[in-house]
This record gives structure tokens, sequence and C-alpha cells, in this order.
């Protein structure tokens, strides 16, 4: 199956013209998401062992500016800067992933890649920007390839095969280049749903969901212990991996329906289920990992509280580090602020939150070219 895909993709690649001298500018932004049913687990070529939804954020992105010039050596041949500075290690990683995409870009062969990236969240933030930058960085090869070709693409089309590549990148990255919330992974309840790219859950989301907002409560901005690359790794030796699959399949089916009735209680249990079993994943590997600070536990059982109180519907999710995530319909905004900054702040590094919401997904930039 992942041959085939791929196969479809090479056989369509445009062929880069010949004899003809090109140049030009494309810039892309991609925001972050954040999972709600977590992917955790791979195998082959960045597969997910199991399927994940997550909503796609609006304000973590990242902006990528990506200058082209026709070249006569073959090869794939770039310089990257971050934030203005170069970076030559993270610039030999992308090369290495072009590299891998030659059969389907063949344009790489021909072309000088002059690609400057920056996020608008800060490095320090433990948002983990491998899903806005991978993204963005294919949604700019993407745009260069219909420059070359001309052709009309569909919006879906384009999109599909944007998530395909961004996932290739960076698994988590297939979900972010659609508006509002996705689908990556074969999953039982979701027609056309693949392990290969991620799909859009526009057409199947609640309005409520539309309006969601994730304050993102920075209670460490450490780098992380383990990173995703090992972290996933790690399950293949887990007690609990089957079950764990089992789960999330099962979440991922329940959540699919939440998503689509507006079913807030059904979102927060297996939103919070889902958070705090990646943790306790971690915990349960050999070596284990607590990603959590005590913080990040006393602001679960404050948020908790709160929710009993007052019945508001707001929930937590975590990536794999300490950070919070807290979720909520827009309508509750003014009194879960109220409560953050009353309650949440003091379990912060320097009282820092990022205050972010569902988005619409990549977007082309305009600039003077
Ligand atoms: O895309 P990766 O390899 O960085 O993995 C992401 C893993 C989690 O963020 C923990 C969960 C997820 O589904 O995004």
């Amino acid at each position: 199956m992942e041959k085939s895909l791929y196969q479809f993709y090479q056989n369509n690649a445009v062929e880069f013209p010949s004899g003809k001298d090109t140049e030009g500018k494309v810039a892309w932004q991609s925001p972050s998401n954040i999972a709600i049913v977590k992917y955790w687990g791979k195998h082959g070529n960045q597969l997910p062992n199991n399927p994940s939804i997550s909503f796609t954020l609006a304000s973590a992105r990242s902006e990528t500016f990506v200058k082209y010039q026709t070249k006569h050596k073959e090869g794939v041949s770039l310089d990257f800067f971050f934030e203005g500075k170069p970076q030559l290690a993270f610039g030999e990683k992308i090369k290495t992933f072009l590299q891998s995409i030659l059969p389907v870009f063949p344009f790489l062969n021909h072309l000088h890649l002059t690609i400057e990236s920056k996020n608008t969240f800060p490095h320090s933030s433990g948002i983990a920007s491998s899903a806005s930058s991978m993204s963005a960085l294919v949604m700019c090869l993407m745009e260069i390839e219909k420059k070359i070709s001309d052709a009309q693409i569909l919006n879906e089309t384009f999109l599909r095969k944007a998530s395909y590549f961004s996932r290739l990148a960076s698994g988590s990255a297939a979900r972010s280049v659609f508006p509002f919330a996705s689908l990556w992974g074969k999953s039982a309840n979701f027609d056309d749903s693949s392990n290969e790219f991620a799909l859009p859950l526009e057409q199947n989301l609640h309005p409520v969901f539309k309006t969601f907002r994730d304050s993102i409560l920075i209670i460490s901005s450490g780098t992380k212990p383990v990173s995703s690359r090992a972290g996933h790794a790690l399950m293949d030796g887990n007690p609990f991996a089957a079950a764990r699959y089992e789960q999330a399949n099962k979440n991922t089916g329940d959540l699919l329906n939440a998503l689509k009735t507006g079913d807030l209680e059904a979102f927060i249990e297996i939103a919070e289920a889902e958070a705090l079993q990646l943790h306790a994943l971690m915990m349960t590997s050999k070596p284990s990992f607590i990603l959590m600070q005590p913080e990040s536990l006393a602001a679960i059982s404050a948020l908790r509280a709160f929710r009993n109180e007052t019945g508001i519907p707001v929930s937590f999710t975590l990536d794999a580090g300490p950070n919070l995530h807290v979720l909520y319909p827009e309508t509750h905004s003014s009194q879960v602020k109220d409560f953050i900054n009353e309650e949440l702040l003091q379990y912060c590094q320097n009282q820092n939150w990022i205050d972010d919401f569902v988005g619409t997904g990549p977007s082309p930039i305009d600039f003077i070219s």
C-alpha cells in the first residue's frame, strides 16, 4: 500500500523543463497541532501504530520562505537559515529528507534553495516545532511544483499530497495541513482513512469545536529528556503496547463521534484519558521517563476542581512534556482566563502561557518580491 501511493506520486512527478532557467520565491505559514488521541509508536517509514486525532492550532506557527534558482549541477542543494542565522545541522537534516523524496520532486535536482524559517512561538516554550516547520516546508515544495507545472490542482489533492510528504518529514506534521481538526491513521470508523496521510475533519465537526481555545501553560521550557523518535521506539518493548493500541482505536471511534455531535462530556473524558495514558506509557517504558513536573499535577488537580465547582467544560491534554494544554469552548473564555490568571499562573515558569486556539490551517504568505 505504502509503495503504491508513493509510486503513484512518482509516476505523476512533474518533470523540470529542460533548457529553461527559472527563479522565484514562495512562502507559507503552517501551524502546530495538538493531538487529542495521541500518536505514540510507529513502524516502517513513519507509519503510525494507531490512529490519532488533533486540533490544528492558530498562533503557534512556522513561517517558511523558499527562494529557488536554476543550477546546472545535479543534486539537492540548499542553504538553511533559522531566524536569520545559518543552521548547518538542521540544513543537513532537510537535505536528507529532500534527497529521499527526489523521485517525486525531481525539480529538487535542478534548483538551489535558500530556505528561511522562523516560528511565532519562542524556541524555549516547549512547543514542538517539527509539525509546523516541516508542513510549512512541504507546502512551499508543493507550491514550487505547482508553479513549474502550471497545472490546475484540486485543493483536496494538493492537501492530501502535502499531508503525505509532511508525514515522511515528521509524523505529526501530516495533521497540520488541514483546518480545525484532522485524523491520521487507519480507523474502522472513518472511510478512506489511511496510515499514509491525514484527512480533514471539518465536515465532521460540531461548530463548538471550531471555537475551541488552547491555553498552553508553560510549566517548564527545558529540553525534553527523551526525543519523540526515541519515545516512539520505546513502545516496541512496552508491556502495555497491545492494550494501548486497542484503547487508541476505541478512543478514536468515540472521539470522532463526540466531535460530530458536540458531546463535550465525552470529549473531556477521552482527552484527559489519552494525555495521562501517553505519560503512563512513558513511565512504564524501559528506560522509564517521568515527563510531568509536580506543577503539571498541581495544575491538573486545580483544573478538575474548577470544573467540578463551576460545571464549565474545561479539560486538559499534555504533549510529551510537562506543559498543560487547557482546552475549552470560546463561550467560556473569560471565566477560564480569569481562572488561569488567578490560580494556574503560579504553576507556570515565569507565569508564562500562550493563548492559542483552533485555526484554519496553512496559508501562503504575501511578500514583496
Ligand atoms: O511527530 P512526532 O514524531 O514528533 O510525534 C509526536 C508525538 C506526540 O506529540 C507525543 C503525540 C502526537 O500525536 O502529536
